[in-house]
């Protein structure tokens, strides 16, 4: 659509704090948010490498009372946010901290918003169906990908019923991110490649999209370009700061462009995969990334062209197409030199299960902002590709 006959907006609900060394600021910022019972939820990695214990540090030396909760799964479930809902209701939290990736930040912000609204966490499935503000919810990210902290969405699993669903809105926001490059120093370079693809996958499917505009655009531009210069280096030396700073930046950057767009449609195949077969979200996205590419250039193929151009491809003289389709070379390169496993079938994928895949995820409001309309049978051929 011209951009010229549209009206655009774009709101940040969460203050964004970031920098190397920012989690020391944490006491001060839950006095300025006014916590006095701090629940801290994180997951069991998290614990094992000693990082909730740099979180929790500051706030003993600062006399805030705090209990943590350090066992949520991936991709938590539905029982789980119920239990710990249960747990922060008993201790009186009024102010909780999610430590982690988007597992434990998806949970803590899940938590938030049960502590104050009534009923059960499902029934706030959809956009803007939660009445009330959480709770003030701080986020903390130990990887770099999934822009949780910077989103108003949480992701929850419904495994009892092969389920997944999206709670969005202002209300669910968390009210700030405390970003601290190094946090990430530790992450194993899998983690880091699939995690890395992840925020690439926000940056680029909210650009290529239909929903998307200039703000988004910029923000999506920016973050591709800090991935293009730095991914690699964080995946092959984990130490280099300068490359775990540019990914962390280019995750919370790329979370902040999708917010008003949604994303495409490897997202929306995420769901079925990650709630039936367990795919990690950062895997499923960068295995399905070239593919998904690939299916779209005739939706926008300028943009696929200026994508290639961000990750050093020369389009110098090509016609638009062939310029577009450097991009779909240029993230299978990625992905190759990043570790990225080869194909769904590591995860018990086959061909008999892509009326499942493709049905679970047509009906996704990420497929409508895609920018090539996409079919059942689209979507199967693209997850096929993908096995
Ligand atoms: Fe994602």
């Amino acid at each position: 659509m011209n951009l010229l006959s549209r009206v655009f907006s774009y709101e940040l609900p969460t203050e964004i704090v970031f920098g190397n060394h920012s989690i020391e600021q944490l006491p001060e910022k839950i006095k300025k948010l006014q916590g006095s019972n701090v629940l801290v939820i994180s997951d069991p990695g998290v614990k094992d490498v000693g990082i909730l214990d740099k979180v929790t540090a500051p706030l003993r030396e600062a006399d805030i009372s705090y209990d943590t909760f350090w066992d949520i799964e991936r991709e938590p479930d539905v029982k789980t946010i119920r239990k710990v809902s249960e747990k922060a209701r008993e201790f009186g939290a009024d102010l909780v901290v999610g430590v982690g990736g988007g597992s434990a930040q998806d949970a803590a912000k899940a938590v938030g918003v049960m502590m104050n609204n009534e009923g059960d966490i499902t029934d706030y499935a959809g956009l803007e169906k939660v009445p009330h503000e959480s709770i003030p919810t701080i986020c903390i990210p130990t990887t770099a990908g999934t822009g949780s902290e910077a989103t108003i969405w949480t992701v929850i699993s419904d495994k009892e019923n092969n389920g997944k669903f999206g709670i969005g809105g202002k209300t669910v926001a968390p009210t700030m991110a405390l970003c601290d490059p190094m946090l990430t120093l530790s992450l194993p370079a899998p983690m880091t490649a699939s995690t890395g693809i992840d925020a690439l996958t926000h940056a680029l499917e909210s650009f290529v999209n239909k929903a998307t505009q200039p703000i988004s655009e910029t923000l999506s531009r920016e973050s591709m370009r800090l991935i293009s210069k730095s991914l690699r280096q964080a995946v092959h030396q984990g130490d280099n700061v300068e490359a775990r700073y540019n990914m962390l930046l280019a995750s919370t950057i790329a979370a902040t462009a999708f917010n008003p767009t949604r994303l495409g449609l490897s997202h929306a195949l995420c769901m079925p995969l990650g709630a039936k077969f367990n795919v990690p979200h950062g895997t499923a996205n960068a295995i399905l990334l070239p593919q998904v590419m690939e299916y779209n250039l005739v939706g926008n193929a300028e943009k696929y062209k200026e994508i290639a151009e961000i990750f050093g491809e020369n389009t110098e003289g090509l016609p638009l197409y062939e310029a577009a389709e450097l991009s779909v070379k240029a993230i299978k390169k990625l992905n190759q030199d990043t570790g990225i496993p080869a194909g769904l079938r590591e995860y018990g994928v086959t061909e008999d299960d892509l009326d499942y895949i493709a049905e679970g995820s047509i009906g996704s409001d990420n497929c409508t902002v895609n920018p090539r309309k996409p079919s059942i049978e689209g979507l199967k051929e693209i997850v096929r590709k993908s096995i």
